[in-house]
């Protein structure tokens, strides 16, 4: 089990993510398998359950574990190890601080901030996964931890606290979050951009934020996903009938860091970019859609466009210009944008969402 845990640690890590021995510590000292305890689907849509000899291997793999499903669409799970190793570093916390959670999940991830020696209060939408969550944290020997059920558009129970988390996807900050921040706190939240949703951490006060790390989460429901003036595209599911119509024009590709950084900055500058797959490949890719939707240009890590639909002439020349646009400024990485926050959405429950993007001035990419 030791050997397991080391291992985890180094999959963590081989992410490129950095964290503290502190954090470490609380990785290798909560035990992940306490919160899934009747198995999970993984990534590739497998069902892993604690009788399969692979099941320890798999709950100790840098990978997301889903542990409820409605239909096809994953509703809840215990995120991938090395986003939540970002997240809490960004989060900056310290032992005695009081951290609000949206989206409790298997519980996983307050286990960890408690560990931490965080006072966490968790909270989750759908009652059946608090109570799992609430039984899980007992099972951990973290009985401190306090699981609700709410919406986390409404911040939870009403009380004070130093930082806020959110591991679910949203389209802005719920103005009750900042009501219950003391002075100096921070939220840290993905919130969605060209169909995806880079971790923002965001400082009240000045209703700016910075981009921690990229992400894809599943998305909340409720107003924290409503649509708003800058709202992208929802993403396609899979472009039909695309040709390549502008050749490669990197040797060699963008890794795959870099290729978050061009989307990040092709979502700032353009309002129809967003997220899709193509049919009989794995991967996902930044699309610049249509107003169908459903057709548009794709751009490739090696800067070669494909795109589909009576605009595809247009819709190539958007992504060829995106592209040269974040290469010509030194291929800025996602972090360096700085994003003003701005009140939106359904009007009954607004959001503060992104409405503008600047670029630190001097931002070589990596
Ligand atoms: C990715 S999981 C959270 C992972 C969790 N932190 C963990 O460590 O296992 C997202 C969770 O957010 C919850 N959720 C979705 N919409 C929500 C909302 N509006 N308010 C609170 N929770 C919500 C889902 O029920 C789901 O359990």
């Amino acid at each position: 089990m030791e050997d397991a845990r080391r291992r985890y640690l180094d999959l963590i890590r081989s992410d490129g993510v950095e964290f503290s021995a502190t954090l470490a510590g609380a990785f290798a000292a909560v035990p992940r398998e306490i919160f899934v305890p009747d198995g999970f689907h993984r990534r590739d849509g497998r069902r892993v359950v604690p009788a399969d000899r692979d099941y320890l291997a798999t709950v100790y793999s840098n990978d997301v574990l889903v542990t409820k499903m409605d239909g096809d669409v994953p509703v809840s799970s215990s995120s991938q190890p090395s986003l939540m190793a970002a997240m809490i570093e960004g989060l900056a916390v310290r032992p005695g601080m009081r951290v609000l959670e949206i989206g409790a999940g298997t519980g996983y991830n307050a286990a960890l901030l408690a560990t931490l020696g965080a006072q966490v209060t968790t909270v989750d939408v759908q009652p059946d996964v608090a109570s799992r969550a609430r039984s899980a944290l007992a099972r951990a020997g973290l009985p401190g931890v306090r699981v609700e059920t709410a919406d986390g558009y409404t911040g939870g129970p009403p009380e004070r606290y130093d930082r806020i988390i959110v591991t679910v996807g949203v389209a802005g900050v719920s103005p009750l979050w900042l009501d219950r921040l003391d002075p100096g706190g921070r939220i840290v939240v993905p919130v969605e951009h060209a169909g995806t949703h880079p971790v923002l951490d965001v400082r009240p006060g000045l209703m700016s934020a910075r981009v921690v790390c990229a992400a894809g989460f599943m998305s909340a429901s409720g107003p924290l996903t409503a649509r708003h003036p800058r709202s992208h595209p929802p993403a396609a599911v899979a472009l039909d009938g695309l040709t390549e119509t502008s050749p490669a024009r990197w040797r060699p590709s963008l890794d795959a860091r870099a290729y978050r950084d061009l989307w990040y900055a092709a979502g700032a500058w353009h309002p129809r970019s967003s997220h899709a797959s193509i049919a009989g490949r794995e991967s996902s890719y930044l699309a610049i859609l249509d107003d169908t939707g459903e057709a548009g240009s794709v751009v490739l890590a090696d800067g070669a466009i494909l795109a589909s639909g009576e605009s595809a002439e247009r819709y190539t020349a958007v992504g060829i210009a995106l592209a040269d646009r974040w290469w010509a400024l030194g291929r800025p990485p996602m972090t360096a944008w700085r994003v003003g926050l701005a009140l939106g959405g359904d009007p009954a429950a607004p959001i503060w969402a992104p409405s503008s993007w600047t670029l630190d001035p001097i931002t070589p990419g990596g």
